[in-house]
C-alpha cells in the first residue's frame, strides 16, 4: 500500500541527537556481560554482590507479606522523598561509619546511580571540572560526561588519593580559569582500585575541601563490605556533614534489582535533590523501599551481611594466592582490605599486544581494562580484576588465564 504517509522522508535520528549524547559512553562492563556468558569463559569483570548467601525464603515471606497487607499502598504512587521508616534506618546505617545525620537530611534514591546524577544534575555546568580519584568508577565517568562536565585525575596510591596532590590540583585549575564545585571520591574499597583512603587522609581531605568551598561527593557504596569487621574507618560526611554529601547503597550488602540508595546532605540541598528526582523518576520503586526497610532493618540482615564478607574475604585471599603464583614479573597488584576489586599495573614492557579485553577472552577470561576507569580513555597499562562473584576455584584458572595472556 502506498500513501503520503510512507512517502515521507524518515527523521534522521542521530543528526537530531543533543550535543550531549556524543559524551554517553556504553559501560563496558556491561559489555563484558554477554562475553562472561560464553561458555567456559570465567568472568572476572563485574562488581556484583553474591546473592546466593541471602535468605530467600525469608525475603519471599516479607515481600508476600508486604503486598497481602499493603498491596493497595505499596502498589500506589508514592512520596518523593521516600517511605516513612527508610531513611531513619539510612542514619542508623550512616552511623555504623561514625556520622550523626537526622532523616531529614536523607533522599532515597534509585539507586546510588542515580544519586551521582542527581547531584551532578543540581552542581555542575558544562565546562565544568570534577576533580576525581584517577583511575574511577567508569559509571561516574559516564554521569560527568553526560552533563559535559570534564574529569581531571589525581593519582591514587595504596592509601588513597593524596590530599596535597587534591590542594594543589584544585588551585592550579582555578588559576587556569576553570570552575571547580565538586571532589568526586570513593574512599572505601575504591572501585576499579580497592584502595582506601587512611583516616589521616581522609581528615585532610576534607579541611582541604572545605578551605577552597569544594563539596566532596563521597560514594560509598562498599563501607559496610570491610573485612575488618570491628573497626571501620569514619565516612567523610561525619567529619563536615555541610562540605560532604554522601551516596549510599542497598545494591552491595542487599539487593542491587531492587535499585534503592540514598544521598546525605544539608536539608536545602536535600529539597533540592528531591525536586530534581521527582522529574526523572517520580519516586524510588515503594515496594522495594518497603522490602529494603523491612529486611535491612530485621534481625537477619547482620548475619546474613557478615555470611557474606566472610565470602568476599575468602575470595580476595584465593585471588592474593593466584596472583602471587601466576603473575610474571613486573606486575603489580592492590592488597584490599574489603569491597570486591583489586588493581593490576602490568609492566608496560609485557603489555600484551592489541586490545586487552579481547585478548582476555581469547584466553578464556573477563577482566575491565584499565584505560575505561579514566575519562581520556588512555592505553590500558593496568587492569580490574573482581573477586566478588567468583568461586575459589574460577578465581584460581581465571587468574592463571590472565598469566598466561601476559605472558603470550
Ligand atoms: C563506586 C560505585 N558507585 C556507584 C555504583 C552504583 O551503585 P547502585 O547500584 O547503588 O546504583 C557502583 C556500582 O558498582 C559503584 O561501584
Amino acid at each position: 500500500v502506498s500513501g503520503g504517509a510512507s512517502a515521507a522522508p524518515r527523521p534522521d535520528h542521530a543528526s537530531l541527537f543533543a550535543r550531549r549524547s556524543g559524551q554517553f559512553r556504553p559501560s563496558p562492563v556491561r559489555a563484558v556481560f554477554e562475553i562472561a556468558l560464553q561458555p567456559g569463559m570465567i568472568s572476572l569483570a563485574g562488581g556484583n554482590p553474591d546473592m546466593s548467601v541471602l535468605p530467600h525464603e525469608l525475603i519471599a515471606e516479607l515481600a508476600r507479606g508486604i503486598v497481602a497487607e499493603r498491596g493497595p499502598e505499596v502498589l500506589q504512587y508514592g512520596s518523593g522523598a521516600g517511605i516513612g521508616r527508610l531513611p531513619g534506618l539510612v542514619c542508623e546505617l550512616m552511623r555504623l561509619q561514625g556520622a550523626e545525620v537526622t532523616p531529614d537530611r536523607i533522599q532515597i534514591t534509585a539507586g546510588s546511580q542515580a544519586g551521582l546524577d542527581l547531584v551532578t544534575k543540581l552542581f555542575c555546568d558544562p565546562g565544568d571540572v570534577v576533580v576525581a580519584e584517577g583511575p574511577t568508577y567508569v559509571g561516574a565517568l559516564g554521569v560527568f560526561g553526560s552533563y559535559e562536565v570534564e574529569v581531571e585525575h589525581v593519582d591514587v596510591d595504596d592509601d588513597g588519593l593524596d590530599p596535597e596532590a587534591v590542594a594543589e590540583r584544585i588551585d592550579a585549575l582555578r588559576a587556569a580559569g576553570r570552575t571547580v564545585k565538586l571532589l568526586y571520591t570513593i574512599p572505601n574499597f575504591h572501585n576499579p582500585t580497592g584502595v582506601t583512603l587512611t583516616e589521616a587522609r581522609r581528615r585532610r581531605l576534607v579541611q582541604v575541601c572545605a578551605e577552597r568551598g569544594v563539596l566532596i561527593l563521597e560514594d560509598d557504596p562498599y563501607g559496610l563490605l570491610g573485612f575488618d569487621r570491628e573497626h571501620r574507618p569514619p565516612s567523610l560526611y561525619s567529619m563536615d556533614p555541610d562540605t560532604v554529601i554522601h551516596l549510599g547503597s542497598f545494591s552491595k550488602i542487599f539487593s542491587p534489582g531492587l535499585r534503592i540508595g540514598w544521598i546525605a546532605a544539608v536539608p536545602a540541598v536535600r529539597a533540592r535533590l528531591q525536586i530534581a528526582a521527582e522529574a526523572v523518576t517520580i519516586h524510588p520503586s515503594v515496594l522495594g523501599q518497603e522490602l529494603a526497610a523491612q529486611y535491612v532493618g530485621g534481625e537477619h540482615w547482620r548475619p546474613a551481611l557478615d555470611r557474606a564478607v566472610a565470602l568476599y574475604r575468602s575470595r580476595c585471599a584465593a585471588m592474593m594466592d593466584a596472583l602471587a603464583a601466576h603473575m610474571p614479573d613486573g606486575v603489580r597488584w592492590t592488597r584490599p582490605a574489603g569491597g570486591f576489586f583489586t588493581w593490576l599495573d602490568l609492566d608496560p614492557r609485557a603489555l600484551p599486544h592489541g586490545n586487552l579485553l579481547r585478548r582476555a577472552v581469547e584466553h578464556g577470561v573477563a577482566l575491565v581494562p584499565g584505560g575505561a576507569c579514566y575519562a581520556d580513555g588512555r592505553p590500558s597499562t593496568s587492569l580490574r580484576l573482581a573477586y566478588s562473584a567468583a568461586s575459589e576455584a574460577d578465581i584460581a584458572e581465571g587468574v592463571r588465564r590472565v598469566g598466561q595472556m601476559l605472558r603470550d
